[in-house]
């Protein structure tokens, strides 16, 4: 049996962002004013405080492994990302080991992707086998279980457009990553949901582009589990004929009054899961709904 802990979107921020002059023909002048003015910054008013605390419940309450689902940052910028690498503790050695991968806001304008500012702060959480010297997909087995890091995020230069895309090099290498692996359940980590609660893709300014192929190659390749972040609001939806895994979404760990995280025991291929949402008035995390689940792959 092995015990996780998910969390993701904590979107935090840094003063002075460091912009600079070119900054101001791109999506950062928007994504600016949507924090400034209409209320993106006031939902996340609390996060470096909430985080804190979540960090601490990291540090302390035994897991075996940390998943985190991404948008460390707000806008992209490098000295939002070294902030929130530090804030979480990337490189604490009284931390868990840890799989990260990175979310839209992570990637936010093209310098952000270009500069690999995400896995520059959060390479230790990035330690893993990989096809070549990509960056992605990597893979880490924790106890009996892989974990599969897929980059599913990219920037986009249309202010409204804030979709993913895992593309068609990446579901090649993730093939050959899954064939090398041995046995055990396979859980992939990305930023994007495959389907938003009501099992349709989510609208095309905000899914991942290439959710199908996605699906169908993960599928393929044995993953009984998704985790995943980028919607704010956490849910879970079963293995159907739409999806031939279970995928769960942990939501933000630190928006005001959706914040929360969960706690995972895998014991073969059945998950229990446990939310725990942070109190304000006690300053900490607390257990809240339970869920379980059955791991697809297992062999017959
Ligand atoms: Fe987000
Ligand atoms: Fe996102």
């Amino acid at each position: 049996m092995i015990r996780l802990a998910h969390f993701s979107d904590v979107h935090l921020s840094a003063r002075p962002m460091g912009w600079a002059g070119g900054d101001l023909l791109t999506k950062r002048v928007t994504g600016w004013f949507n924090l400034a003015a209409l209320g993106r910054g006031k939902r996340f008013q609390h996060a470096p405080t909430v985080a804190d605390v979540l960090r601490r419940d990291l540090a302390t309450r035994g897991y075996d492994h940390l998943v985190f689902s991404g948008d460390a940052t707000m806008l992209g910028f490098e000295s939002e990302m070294k902030l929130a690498a530090k804030v979480l503790g990337v490189g604490d050695p009284s931390l868990p080991p840890a799989i990260a991968v990175p979310g839209n806001h992570d990637v936010y304008v093209a310098a952000s992707e270009k500069g690999r500012f995400f896995e520059a702060a959060f390479a230790p959480w990035q330690q893993g086998r990989r096809v070549g010297d990509h960056p992605y997909p990597f893979a880490t087995k924790v106890g009996h279980v892989w974990l599969i890091a897929v980059n599913s995020a990219r920037s986009n230069k249309n202010p409204i457009d804030a979709s993913g895309r895992v593309g068609r090099a990446q579901l090649d290498r993730l093939r050959e990553l899954c064939a090398s692996l041995d046995a055990g359940p396979r859980v992939v980590v990305s930023h994007y949901p495959i389907l938003e609660p009501s099992r349709k893709p989510e609208p095309w300014f905000h899914r991942l582009r290439d959710w199908d192929r996605v699906r169908n190659v993960a599928a393929a390749c044995g993953v009984g589990l998704w985790l995943h972040g980028h919607k704010h609001g956490w849910y879970v939806l079963p293995s159907g004929a739409d999806l031939p895994f279970p995928t769960v979404c942990v939501g933000s760990s630190t928006q005001s009054n959706r914040w929360g995280y969960h706690e995972y025991a895998i014991d073969g291929w059945h998950l229990k899961g446990q939310r725990r949402v942070y109190d304000p008035a006690t300053g900490a995390f607390a257990d809240a709904d339970t869920f379980e689940l059955k791991l697809t792959g297992a062999p017959r």
